[in-house]
């Protein structure tokens, strides 16, 4: 997968193309540079402990409760299908997400009240959502899911 991070703020370029700005930190096009270790979930054949504690999972709910009758498709996003630990030594950072590769949504985390989860309301009736989540100790973890 070739894809291109912001040196400021840690947001990747999924699709491989970097942008004139970056679309979380404004920063400019010169402060991307070649992401190479990116682990995504389809490259990873066998699952760990570590590989289930960070790779993004994901629950759809095609009827969203708290904007109904709207068309709202619920993306919930959690970090791990064994939960992620959220200590000052060792958390999940952000969650970025992306509707067809276009990013939309970060949600950041301090860790020590929450867990490494988030949720979408999608307006559009389908695509496909991209989680990009940032371990302060372990790195970024990609996984995306249609709805
Ligand atoms: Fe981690």
């Amino acid at each position: 997968m070739k894809a291109s991070i912001c040196k400021v703020c840690g947001y990747v370029a999924i699709d491989g193309v970097v942008p004139e700005v970056c679309p979380v930190c404004h920063a400019p096009k010169t402060a991307f540079v070649d992401k190479t270790d990116m682990k995504t979930a389809q490259d990873i054949a066998v699952k760990g402990e570590s590989e289930k504690k960070h790779i993004p999972f994901f629950l759809v709910v095609k009827e969203c409760g708290l904007i109904p009758h709207a068309g709202c498709t619920d993306v919930h996003v959690k970090i791990g299908e064994i939960t992620h630990p959220m200590t000052v030594e060792h958390s999940i950072v952000s969650i970025d997400l992306y509707i067809d590769k276009k990013w939309v949504a970060r949600s950041s985390f301090t860790p020590d009240k929450i867990n490494a989860a988030t949720v979408l309301h999608i307006k559009v009736p389908s695509g496909t959502v991209t989680a990009v989540a940032h371990c302060n100790l372990h790195g970024w973890w990609l996984n995306e899911t249609a709805f």
